[in-house]
């Protein structure tokens, strides 16, 4: 592209067709600035209409008009020249600098009106294209049966409070008619803290509390954890988990303990089952009762769910024991209740059929994923 007819060479590497020489001076270096002031506008003019991006018009720039340029330098050099060739030399230069400058300078909007289209282009969403889809994360089964009691109760006008699951014992047992020598405390074999703090066996411990702190009347739902010292096998769980009801009002009976769980019942079951309050024990109630719902599987005929029996049982309940509202400083002629408390495992297990509690333990997303 350039003769090699130089003496130096530019800092872009541009090789000087006439810096300074005898030879040409002999030749006169009018001619050869000339020549060479074309051949680099040649090369800018290519190099301008090459150029796709602003970045590359700058670097065009720098290297030919820029502070040490190639077409710069050359008119920096002017005063190498004989003094009567300076003018025209200067012309020269600066004719071919201008030239250059509008170039890159006519170049520069086509070169931006370019960019953006390519942007747009680049950022273009196609709606056609197919989704691409996230896979979603799953509610744990217990934590859906929580909520759908937690609703349910919520409906009929309960309150959801929440106790302590490192228990005093006083909580726990004694103040729910459970003594130090009562034999349903051998039952639940109880994980011990330190002396007289145990991890709560039942979520019955929330009705003292809440009792303790208010006054009737009191209708609350206590959902949460609880641990009792069992061997694990499909029916039973170190840790599982309960809920419990309280109704404490002045003139509160057995029948509106009985409407309240048949609500429960027809929400969670259906119209189909029927139940049955079977006479129970439970020490922090007097009377006590278990609920029993007909088998949903086998219709009552008899199945491995129900142990051939056609029942299935569903919680616990009964009127609050007069001693245990005494031991709230509540007055037992003025004010009766009713409680009841169920395992919210149990009932997941039954609503979805599954056979082994463990299950619910074990963070296995097969399983999981199925809810
Ligand atoms: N606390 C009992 C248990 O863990 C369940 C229970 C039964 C709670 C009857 C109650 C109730 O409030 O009235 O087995």
């Amino acid at each position: 592209m350039f003769p090699p007819v130089t003496s130096g060479k530019h800092s872009n590497g541009f090789p000087s067709l006439w810096q300074g020489g005898p030879t040409e001076i002999a030749c006169g270096r009018l001619s050869l600035m000339r020549e060479e002031l074309q051949q680099l506008q040649a090369a800018a003019h290519e190099r301008i209409a090459a150029a796709t991006t602003r970045s590359e018009l700058e670097t065009v720039r720098v290297e030919f008009v820029g502070r040490s340029g190639a077409v710069t330098l050359a008119l920096r050099r002017l005063g190498k020249l004989p003094k009567e060739e300076r003018p025209a030399a200067g012309q020269l230069a600066n004719e071919a600098r201008v030239a250059i400058e509008q170039a890159l300078e006519e170049r520069r909007s086509a070169v931006e009106e370019l960019e953006r289209t390519t942007a747009i282009e680049r950022e273009r969403l196609d709606v056609t294209l197919p989704g691409r889809s996230h896979r979603l994360g799953r509610r744990h089964p217990l934590g859906l049966v929580r909520d759908e009691l937690c609703e349910l109760f919520t409906e009929l006008g309960y309150e959801i409070v929440e106790g302590p699951e490192v228990e005093r014992e006083y909580y726990n047992f004694e103040a729910l008619n459970l003594g130090p020598d009562h034999p349903a405390r051998d039952d639940h074999d109880s994980f011990y803290i330190t002396d007289g703090v145990v991890l709560r066996t039942e979520t019955s411990a929330v009705q003292i509390r809440t009792m303790e702190a208010r006054q009737p009347p009191v209708r609350i739902i206590a959902p949460g954890r609880v641990y009792r010292r069992d061997a694990m096998d499909r029916t039973h769980s170190h840790t599982f988990h309960q809920l419990e009801g309280l109704v404490v009002d002045r003139g509160v009976t057995f029948a509106h303990l009985k409407g309240t769980l048949e609500h429960f019942v027809r929400r969670l079951f259906g119209d189909k089952v029927q139940m049955r309050l079977r006479p129970h024990y439970f020490p922090f109630t007097e009377p006590s009762a278990e609920l029993d719902i007909t088998c949903f599987k086998c219709g009552q005929s008899g199945c491995s769910l129900c142990k051939g029996s056609g029942w299935i049982e569903v919680l616990g309940c009964g009127l609050v024991h007069p001693q245990v509202l005494e031991n709230v400083g509540y007055d037992p002629e003025a004010v009766s209740g009713f409680a009841f408390g169920m395992g919210i495992d149990r009932l997941a297990m039954l609503k979805y059929g599954i056979d082994d509690i463990r299950l619910f333990f074990e963070n296995d997303l097969r399983f999981l994923r199925q809810f």
